[in-house]
């Protein structure tokens, strides 16, 4: 078996934005029986979450929506980050330059991306902060995370196609076997 790929979601406080994607990515690996496949986490750049739970309201829409996240806790990116994983999915352009600004060498500026580079409705490429807005926001930052999600799995099996093969023989390819918005059980697991 292939050492696992390394996967890594950033937003600003780690209790929102990123902890969703890390669930929902992970509800994705699992439903693709690829679990073990890769290793997957998020962080924030600031530090004043630092050991919480997401948000209340974002893990009630994670929730209501099939995805438990609300055994996550924040944590702060660090250089150490950048070494250890192989992608890294930033929420928005302030991600960017922030988890940019830890490598000034640039050592490992190639795996760090828009998450919504991989959106297949793209809009400005950048996950809206839903922490100061009302509810809509947070469905939202959902609707958002359930398609991006599926597109970047889908992307990684294309440019590494053994990692398929630690799938069970009858899996499907992620997102065949779902709308997106489906309500499914959680399979958040770990
Ligand atoms: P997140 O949202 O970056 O998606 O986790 C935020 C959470 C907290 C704050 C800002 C954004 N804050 O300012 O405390």
């Amino acid at each position: 078996m292939s050492m696992p790929v390394r996967i890594l979601f950033v937003c600003l406080g780690n209790i929102c934005r990123s902890p969703l994607a890390e669930g929902v990515f992970k509800d994705r690996l699992h439903a693709a029986g690829l679990s073990n496949a890769m290793d997957v986490d998020s962080a924030g750049t600031g530090s004043w979450h630092v050991g919480e739970a997401p948000d209340t309201r974002m893990q009630a829409t994670s929730r209501a929506r099939g995805v438990e996240i609300g055994h996550q806790k924040a944590r702060q990116i660090t250089c150490a980050d950048l070494e250890r994983f192989d992608h890294i999915f930033v929420m928005d352009k302030n991600n960017l330059s922030d988890v940019l600004s830890l490598d000034p060498d640039g050592l490992h500026h190639h795996k760090i991306r828009l998450f919504r580079e991989f959106d297949p409705e793209p809009g400005d490429y950048q996950v809206p902060d839903p922490y100061y807005g009302g509810e809509d926001g947070f469905e939202r930052v959902f609707d958002i995370a359930d398609r991006t999600a599926s597109m970047i799995l889908r992307r990684l099996l294309e440019e590494n196609p053994a990692l398929a093969d630690q799938a069970p023989g009858d899996d499907q390819a992620p997102g065949d076997d779902q709308a997106p918005g489906d309500d499914q059980a959680s399979r958040d697991t770990h």
